[in-house]
């Protein structure tokens, strides 16, 4: 079946995975990436399909409602896998206008944009689908104690293959309510209001999903494992937030990719998927993890660049821990996390240390000023 997608942000980290996985596999679609090209989209990201004949990129703002009805227009877009956002919520408690700006009203446009040119064709929402891509950040944090004394985290890691859910009300399942604390959580949690209003109210083949944290290549080096990747590398300073107890739920980013063509294809309409990859880790442990791959794979003694772990002041409102139960899309769709941990970082690690041009680029002129600001003050 030929089918025109329109993905958004494409040219940023999970949408550059997104575009890759469905040029590759699917030379029957049209695949349009839709990227403003801010500070986090970086073009380079795609050189290995930029020729494709089934790939075309545009470079459009979100929020310019006309452009982007145009386009759906001129495209005969019949799908839209929506993930252009501000992500980072250090730079949202900067500065909120920002995310309210491109997240709530960016998908506000891009809902009605879709409706108006949907139903103006004669089979309306028939082989229709917007499928809004969100963040488990939007039900906001989760108790590090459970109530028998056992400390996170409690979910097995992906070592084992398996994992337990003994402890499942302490995770985020699909009918949590939205508690978000962050500008950027709740500017997510409010274009996820919209998306779903769209389906309540006009009958819009709805779908959102919310991830856990994603690693791996292309990630912008403001996020805490690129970052720390190349500051062990230089033997810069490892700005750890507060004691570094913080917990997140870590997917190797390719199995996200993988999660939302499994979900664009199979997921029902007016549903939601939490996705993970049940791997919970304090911070504190993955960056020491971090240390040691990165000293062994540069030759150095496993170890010895531990004195860059530096404590500062933590984050405005940091969320305590993240644990995302994927059992709905599991058991409904099959989808399963295809790497373990140790391999998805072992990658992770020798992708940045091999691509040190691509991180030059990235961290060059305007994102260094920003970096000694963000850091000047801890
Ligand atoms: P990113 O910051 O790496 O990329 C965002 C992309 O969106 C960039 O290419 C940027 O140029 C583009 N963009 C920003 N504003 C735009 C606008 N107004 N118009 C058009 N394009 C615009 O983000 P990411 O980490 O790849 O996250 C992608 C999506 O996934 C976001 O919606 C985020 O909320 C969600 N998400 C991220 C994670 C994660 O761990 N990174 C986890 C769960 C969900
Ligand atoms: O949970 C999904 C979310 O994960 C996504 O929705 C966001 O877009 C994405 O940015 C990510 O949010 P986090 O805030 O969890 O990711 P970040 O990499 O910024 O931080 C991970 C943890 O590490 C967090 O507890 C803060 C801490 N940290 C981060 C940085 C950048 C530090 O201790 N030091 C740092 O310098």
């Amino acid at each position: 079946m030929e089918r025109n997608i329109i993905i958004t942000g494409g040219a940023g980290f999970i949408g550059s995975h997104v575009v890759r996985l469905f040029v590759n596999k699917y030379p029957q679609y049209k695949i349009i990436n839709l990227d403003k090209l801010t500070y986090a989209g970086n073009l380079a990201n795609l050189k290995d399909i930029e020729d494709r004949p089934n790939y075309k990129f545009v470079k459009m703002d979100i929020c310019d409602f006309d452009s982007v009805y145009k386009l759906m227009q001129d495209e005969h877009v019949d799908g839209i896998i929506h993930l252009a956002a501000e992500s980072h919520v250090d730079r949202s408690i900067k500065d909120p206008f920002t995310f309210a700006q491109t997240n709530v009203m960016g998908t506000l446009s891009m809902l009605q944009a879709a409706k108006l040119y949907w139903e103006s064709l004669p089979e309306k929402w028939e082989g229709k689908r917007f499928y809004h891509i969100s963040t488990d950040e939007v039900y906001g944090a989760l108790e590090m104690t459970h109530p028998n004394g056992i400390e996170p985290p409690f979910s097995t890691k992906a070592s084992s293959g398996k994992h337990h859910l003994a402890y499942g009300e302490l995770f985020f399942t699909e009918d949590l309510k939205y508690q978000p604390h962050s500008p950027y959580s709740a500017a997510k949690a409010s274009s996820d209001h919209f998306v779903r209003a769209f389906h309540d109210t006009y009958g819009m083949p709805t779908i959102v999903t919310n991830c856990s944290n994603n690693y791996g290549p292309y990630q912008f080096p403001e996020k805490l494992i690129p970052l720390f990747i190349n500051n062990i590398r230089h033997r810069k300073p490892l700005p750890v937030y507060g004691k570094g107890e913080n917990v997140r739920d870590w997917l190797y980013v390719v199995d996200h990719a993988r999660a939302i063509d499994t979900i664009f294809h199979n997921g029902k309409v007016a549903e939601t998927y939490n996705i993970g990859g049940f791997n919970e880790w304090k911070n504190i442990d993955i960056i020491k993890v971090l240390i040691n791959t990165v000293d062994r794979q540069l030759g150095r003694k496993e170890g010895e660049d531990m004195d860059l772990i530096t404590y500062v002041t933590d984050r405005a409102g940091h969320d305590m821990r993240y644990a995302i139960d994927s059992t709905k899309l599991q058991k409904e769709l099959g989808w399963e996390p295809s790497l373990q941990f140790e391999e998805g970082i072992e990658l992770t690690v020798k992708w940045y240390l091999d691509n040190q041009e691509w991180m030059d680029n990235v961290t060059s002129g305007d994102y260094m000023k920003y970096y000694e600001d963000m850091y000047a003050n801890r």
